[in-house]
């Protein structure tokens, strides 16, 4: 599959650099090919193509987009033509003064993300854990896979990006429509706040069990 990248810094750059590696054709969308952010990501994984955003965007079936969260609309914008109609991987989170919910939850990141992209289907994923477990999905000696929740409007994007989730070493768990963004970056902020601020382990994950 061809996956862009708009972002790719601690978690855009694990990603791509993964998603590369299972088999994609992954590009990194760049205002300046020549960016540290850029040159970081290709001497992970010089295998990653660079192309300017308009052409990244337009060559792909999937987009990523792993921007700091004010920064949202700008790199959308850029792209507003060519991101008509393709799967949206909103990997951003609205994050506030002393880690508070950044839009006052109110409405969630993703909700204001889908608003700037209307035509796009946007999917939130890949953002209730810090990077370190996107570097690393890898919890040996358990027999059950890490749980990654995901949540969208549109099946069918959400049947792609829960495949990519599952290639990754994830079990996917489909949370809902759009509307349950808000309580997936509730569940961000709870994680942030036990590793970042209480000390606990940053690679914590849940895990989902059923019977
Ligand atoms: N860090 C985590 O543990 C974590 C976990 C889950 C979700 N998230 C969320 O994921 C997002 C990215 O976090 P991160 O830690 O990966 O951030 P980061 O390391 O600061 O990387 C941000 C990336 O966005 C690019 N960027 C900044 N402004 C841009 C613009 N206007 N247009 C296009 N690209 C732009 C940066 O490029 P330059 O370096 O060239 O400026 C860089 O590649 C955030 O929304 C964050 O809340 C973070």
């Amino acid at each position: 599959m061809k996956i862009a990248f708009i972002g790719y810094g601690q978690v855009g750059a694990a990603l791509a650099d993964h998603l590369q590696r299972v088999g994609h054709q992954v590009t990194l969308a760049a205002n300046d090919p020549n960016s540290e952010s850029v040159k970081k990501a290709l001497a992970r994984n010089p295998d990653l193509n660079v192309a300017a955003p308009k052409v990244a965007v337009n060559e792909s079936e999937v987009v990523f987009l792993a921007t700091p969260f004010h920064a949202n609309e700008a790199a959308l914008k850029a792209v507003a033509d060519e991101i008509r109609g393709k799967t949206l991987v909103d990997c951003t989170n609205p994050v506030g003064p002393h880690l508070s919910h950044g839009l006052n939850s109110v409405q969630s990141g993703s909700e204001m993300v889908q608003k700037l992209v209307p035509e796009t289907r946007v999917v939130k994923a890949f953002t209730i854990y810090g990077f370190e477990n996107f570097e690393n999905p890898a919890y040996p000696g358990y027999n059950v896979k890490p749980v990654l929740m995901y949540c969208g409007n549109d099946s069918e994007a959400k049947k792609i990006v829960g495949g990519l989730i599952a290639q990754l070493g994830w079990e996917p768990l489909d949370t809902g429509g759009l509307e349950q963004a808000l309580h997936l970056e509730h569940m961000t902020l709870l994680w942030v706040r036990m590793v970042r601020v209480m000390g606990h382990s940053p690679h914590i994950v849940w895990a989902a069990l059923s019977r």
